[in-house]
């Protein structure tokens, strides 16, 4: 395998990524799977990422031009951060469980039969490239799986050639109004709330979506962007005070009044490990609406 790219390669790993088009197994060999040699490349790799991060950014600006420098940076740094993950589980010969993620169970199964007479809808919004909520459900149920990073995720993993993933759709959590209001029963936001540029404005507008009967569910590492020290996209905080969703970064702080919306709320915690080994508690918010 070479170690370097050749210019001829490099048009060719451009062209696969303007495109989407897969690369022929044995090119993605030496350009995928020996990720030193692509990595090793800088400038083919940055230019790469960038032309992905680029893409998203003018999606996001026809709806919001509102958007600073540091959510920008965190783009290129999660479209870095997937492209190294899905080529180290391919070397560990883990890639191909993401193909399994949505045969799990539907999260939401047991509030189904509340609402087993409507037409279901669930959002899955900030789902990464490779969505993992379960979908196996005996109701009948539509989910949308949505991520601002849609575009640059679905090439990324065509060009890859990465199971489960290719049918994300744009969407941020600031910009939900460009949604129909009351569209869904179950919205779930799993380690990406904490992400957005607009927190409360973003917990805001999901609620806005969701049908006055309905559940939101959050599942977001504690704190977390204290714990990442503010890199990347990591730049809001969550945490439970005073049996109230708290969200707060460094400039910021405010108290979710559940109430007000009509939420019932619970929450969990458990101790999960991250991708890095490190322990840390992982809250699970559950905000409930209309389901007695
Ligand atoms: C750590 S990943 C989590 C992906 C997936 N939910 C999972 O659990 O594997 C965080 C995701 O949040 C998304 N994100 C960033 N800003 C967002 C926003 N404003 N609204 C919704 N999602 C956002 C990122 O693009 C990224 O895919």
């Amino acid at each position: 395998m070479e170690e370097r790219l050749t210019l001829e390669d490099e048009n060719l790993l451009m062209s696969s990524i303007r495109t989407g088009r897969p690369l022929a197994p044995q090119r993605r060999e030496a350009f995928v799977v020996n990720t030193k040699a692509l990595l090793g490349y800088a400038k083919s790799y940055s230019e790469t990422c960038h032309l992905l991060a680029d893409a998203c950014l003018s999606e996001i600006a026809r709806y919001d031009d509102s958007i600073g420098p540091e959510w920008k940076q965190g783009v290129m740094e999660e479209i870095q951060w997937w492209w190294t993950w899905i080529n180290t589980l391919r070397r560990q010969n883990k890639l191909q469980s993401w193909a399994h993620l949505r045969a799990q169970p539907f999260p939401f199964e047991a509030d189904c039969a509340k609402l087993a007479d409507k037409e279901l809808r669930c959002l899955n919004i900030g789902c990464g490239p490779r969505p993992n909520l379960g979908e196996a459900t005996a109701y009948d149920v539509e989910v949308v799986h949505m991520d601002p990073l849609a575009s640059a995720y679905n090439r990324l993993m065509g060009f890859l050639d990465a199971p489960g993933g290719g049918d994300v759709v744009f969407g941020a959590v600031e910009i939900m109004d460009q949604l129909e209001t009351g569209k869904f029963h179950f919205i779930a936001a799993k380690n990406c709330l904490d992400h957005a540029y607009d927190v409360p404005s973003g917990l805001r507008q999901m609620i806005d979506v969701l049908e006055d009967r309905g559940v939101i569910a959050l599942e977001h590492y504690e704190n977390e962007a204290e714990a990442e020290n503010y890199l990347g996209f990591h730049k809001w905080n969550i945490e439970m005070k005073d049996g109230k969703i708290h969200v707060w970064s460094r400039d910021h702080s405010e108290l979710f009044d559940h109430e007000a919306y009509g939420f019932q709320l619970s929450c969990e915690t458990t101790i999960h490990t991250k991708v890095g080994g490190q322990p840390h508690p992982m809250l699970h918010i559950r905000l409930m609406r209309g389901l007695g």
